[in-house]
């Protein structure tokens, strides 16, 4: 297989999981290369439900192997709790498993000023999943953050934290007026989770040249999704890490040569979980009816997604900033439940009418989608798994986006089981 990227071409929960399952059949290795335990991938297999915040999903494949790579920030305890699920499983990720010594770790301080800056902010809340992962690219970046690779380093270790520490717990108790962290405990919990790591613990960047000068094949497994980016997307209403295509080569460490296929994942209408505006939201009874027979809430927070119609201005923005060689379509079968459907081809922003992507949140915030009205099925698609087997309203819904998009859609998903699905 050629190496492939999965990214999420909305604000995330596109179905990449699922696409990623069925495309670690043909690939050597599985590596996510941004995001943290934000990420919630939900895998159906033979009823079993499997759900995944760090490993890749490639993980159930057997003789696959997957690498957390550089640009993901690692929660160890939560980490070790997930090896240990798989194990119980009779997974075994020992030999299979590798996490790079250069990504840095979420520390518990991340997750409670994750909270309290949250808290702060009133009305204005970015809704996070509170999982630390804002505070940890922000030591990341201020370039006091702690590593892997430090976590088995006494020495080193003690200095970061003795360091990082007094200004966490200035802010946490000063500012917040909250209990602060013992630099003790903290060291010694560090140390614990860096004897249990180890042995997964590698220099990445030498294990990708390795890989890919043998000739395997590499699937990139995106988390979050390109609306969500920190450059590209709705900022601030973003996470913290590079969403979209170039986080690959700077979160795996390895050359654009790399990638030879882009796969950009887009369900077949839009969610959003979280602040921010969102111009093709449908509120009350149409977006209630999506969520339900989408089961649209958050698999790692359990929060009710909002619900929308497909947004095409999005949509081929992300196209052409991600390079994508092909579109994957997911949820098509959600849209069995609306008669009419609607795809937004512009929207209007103070009285102009525009097909580009606003940079100031001030103007996105007023845009109002112009909307294409194309029929609905009237009937099922769902567990379609042949193309000519769809209703000709579903074959002109795609061929619409693709058209608009100008990328072919080759893989599209009817269900969420793992068979229940079209490839081109
Ligand atoms: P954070 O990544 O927890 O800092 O959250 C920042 C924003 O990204 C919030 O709106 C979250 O709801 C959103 N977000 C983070 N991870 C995901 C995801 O996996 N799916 C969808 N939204 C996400």
């Amino acid at each position: 297989m050629a190496n492939t990227a999965v990214l999420g071409v909305q604000w995330g929960d596109e179905g990449k999981g699922k696409i990623v399952d069925l495309l670690a059949e043909d690939a050597d290795w599985v590596v996510r290369f941004q995001g943290g335990t934000n990420a919630g991938h939900t895998v159906l297999v033979k009823d079993k439900c499997y759900i995944f915040h760090l490993i890749p999903s490639g993980i159930l494949h057997e003789g696959k192997k997957c690498l957390i790579g550089n640009g993901v920030v690692v929660d160890p305890p939560e980490l070790l709790k997930e090896m240990e699920t798989l194990r119980r499983e009779g997974i075994e990720v020992k030999g299979r498993l590798f996490v790079s010594d250069r990504a840095h770790v979420i520390m518990p301080y991340h997750k409670k000023l994750d909270a309290l800056s949250e808290k702060l902010k009133g009305g204005k809340q970015i809704g996070t999943t509170l999982r630390g992962i804002g505070p940890a690219y922000s030591d990341k970046t201020a370039r006091v953050g702690i590593r892997m690779q430090d976590l088995w380093h006494p020495q080193r270790l003690r200095e970061k934290l003795e360091e990082v520490l007094p200004v966490k717990n200035l802010l946490i108790e000063e500012f917040f007026g909250e209990e602060g962290y013992e630099l003790e405990t903290l060291y010694q919990d560090a140390l614990s989770w860096g004897r249990d790591l180890k042995p997964y613990v590698c220099n990445s960047h030498s294990l990708m040249r390795e890989v890919l000068e043998s000739g395997a094949s590499v699937l990139f497994e995106g988390a979050q999704g390109a609306m969500l980016d920190i450059d590209c997307g709705t900022y601030p209403y973003v996470t913290s890490s590079s969403t979209t295509v170039g986080g690959i080569f700077t979160g795996a460490g390895v050359p654009p040569s790399a990638v030879d296929r882009i796969i950009g994942v887009s369900k077949a209408y839009t969610t959003r979980v979280g602040g921010g505006p969102f111009p093709t939201e449908l509120e009350g009874k149409e977006g209630d009816l999506l969520r339900e027979y989408g089961k649209e809430y958050g698999a790692t927070t359990g929060r009710p997604r909002r619900c929308g119609w497909l947004d095409l201005v999005a949509l081929r923005y992300v196209a052409w900033l991600d390079g994508l060689t092909e579109m994957t379509i997911t949820k098509l079968d959600v849209l069995d439940a609306v008669d009419q459907l609607k795809v937004c081809v512009a929207y209007e922003i103070e009285g102009e009418r525009t097909q580009e992507m606003p940079s100031d949140l001030e103007l996105f915030s007023k845009a109002k989608p112009v909307y294409e009205v194309l029929p609905g099925w009237q009937g099922s698609v769902r567990g379609v798994t042949k193309w000519q087997d769809l209703p000709p309203q579903a074959k002109k819904y795609l061929e619409y986006i693709e058209e608009f998009l100008g990328v072919p859609i080759r893989i599209v998903s009817t269900g969420p089981d793992r068979e229940e699905v079209i490839v081109r």
